[in-house]
């Protein structure tokens, strides 16, 4: 074999280049670039006749033809509900996924949970731990009450005998590798968790996965700014890749899909840790309003929604006067340009003026929200905070803010309100357009053509 070349490569997005830099050409990270031995090609790598007869390459088949994987329930159903949202319907097969996470936050349990109740149902489950012994793995399955669930356990982080211990034996319907992480092949030269080694481990899963029609979860840890270390790049080559966020100091945990080849990626799943493990939060608005105090200003309850999940929500945030030159602006769990365009519309349209303050926002209960729909809530969480005037304590909000400073309609108006009505909310500041869905959901619409029409009424 001809001598490899030492590449370097970035451990964040996989790039390769010939020299050593302080910083990635192709996605900026600083100290990110290690020299790794170049990739030796893999035996029965894509180009492969072993492979390409395994995976049918080298013939074509015609698309209606291809019912037969679709005859078959074509999903595994985990039976937690919060979790199949998520997937889209459940597992599919022959499919990888791969769920991202900080260390700690739950990721194994979660795992554990859904083999257990997968192992009942009668599947083959097999759950490769990299990081813990079987013993621990069971220690923590007697924990959860889980110790009799009929999961197969392995300690192994050698990609070579994992593959033989899945071909052992009845084939596996689900395979949990945890973590991706953990991984090497003899195949590639580079140390357990580099990008080459990491890259190679996954496409033998997902070779494992396309070929038996196992349905492949990989675990992958996640670094302090929310990149799943290292293999940045296993995430454009699975089928969907689902994150589990929330901090670890709160119970709640929230389980979101980034990408997913087979569902939805804006639905979201809420799980509450517990001594006994994850609990399903299947009224997830009572969590997240728990803990309000109806005389705070600064405070407005956004009627959200996530997938095709209404969810309430407070919005919460302080304006102070600065000390500084120039002031602060601080945003957790929403979009710090999207705060920078409502404060602007806020000075330009209705001489609001906050150039003096500091701004602090936060989604109360760990919650990220991205739709523009908060604008409107935000906007009346600023107004509040600044007049330190409390908003109406059985009032919703929501509404996307625009630059001529009117407020456009939303999607989805009825189930917002309906769920604002449950929970017992009197009141919705909101598009005109949405006035009918409120009165049909039973709740008082206060129309807001423009944000100036709020503000007016707020300070009055
Ligand atoms: P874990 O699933 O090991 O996290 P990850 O795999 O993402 O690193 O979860 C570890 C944390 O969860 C740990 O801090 C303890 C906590 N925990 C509970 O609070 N209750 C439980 O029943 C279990 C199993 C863990
Ligand atoms: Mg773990």
């Amino acid at each position: 074999m001809a001598r490899l070349k030492p590449t370097f490569i970035c451990q964040a997005c996989g790039a390769a280049s010939s020299r050593w830099s302080g910083k990635c050409e192709a996605c900026g990270a600083w100290n990110s670039i290690v020299e790794e031995a170049a990739a030796a090609p893999l035996p029965g790598g894509a180009g492969s006749g072993v492979a390409a007869r395994a995976l049918g390459r080298g013939r074509v088949v015609a698309l209606e033809g291809l019912s037969g994987a679709s005859d078959e329930a074509p999903r595994l159903v985990s039976g937690l509900a919060e979790l199949d949202r998520v997937t889209g319907g459940g597992f599919v097969h022959g499919s990888v996924l791969l769920l991202g996470g900080e260390p700690g936050i739950g990721k194994s349990t979660l795992l554990l949970q859904a083999s257990a109740a997968l192992a009942r149902a009668g599947h083959r489950v097999v759950y490769v731990s990299g990081e813990e012994a079987a013993a621990q793995v069971r220690l923590r399955a007697q924990r959860l009450g889980l110790s009799e669930a009929p999961v197969a356990l392995a300690a192994e982080t050698n990609v070579e005998d994992i593959l033989s211990t899945l071909k052992a034996g009845e084939p596996p319907r689900l395979v949990i590798i945890d973590s991706i992480q953990t991984l090497w092949t003899g195949q590639v030269e580079s140390a357990p968790g580099t990008v080459t080694q990491v890259r190679a481990a996954a496409q033998a899963m997902i070779r494992h996965a396309k070929t038996t029609g196992a349905c492949v979860i990989l675990v992958g840890h996640v670094t302090k700014d929310g990149q799943i270390a290292g293999p940045r790049v296993v995430e454009h080559m699975v089928d969907a890749v689902l994150s589990f966020e929330g901090d670890s100091g709160r119970d709640f945990r929230i389980l979101r899909a980034q990408k997913n080849r087979f569902g939805p990626t804006d639905e979201i799943g809420v799980f509450a840790m517990t001594g006994d493990g994850l609990e399903q939060v299947t009224n997830p608005s009572a969590l997240f309003l728990g803990d309000r105090d109806p005389d705070a200003p600064g405070a407005a309850v956004l009627a959200g929604l996530e997938g095709s999940r209404p969810i309430l929500v407070e919005i919460q945030a302080l304006v102070v006067p600065s000390t500084l030159g120039t002031p602060r602006r601080a945003v957790v769990g929403w979009d710090g340009a999207r705060l920078a365009m409502v404060l602007a519309v806020l000075e330009a349209r209705c001489g609001v003026r906050l150039g003096g303050h500091d701004v602090h926002l936060a989604v109360a209960g760990g919650l990220r929200i991205q739709e523009p729909a908060a604008d409107l809530a935000v906007a009346a969480a600023l107004v509040s905070s600044l007049l330190n005037a409390p908003l109406p304590v059985d009032a919703v909000f929501f509404g996307e803010i625009s630059l001529t400073g009117a407020v456009r309609p939303v999607s989805h108006p009825g189930p917002r309100l309906r769920e604002a009505a449950r929970l017992g909310f009197r009141r919705a500041v909101l598009p005109p357009p949405a006035a009918e869905a409120a009165q049909e959901a039973g709740v008082r619409p206060v129309a807001a053509p423009t944000l100036d029409a709020l503000v007016a009424r707020l300070a009055a």
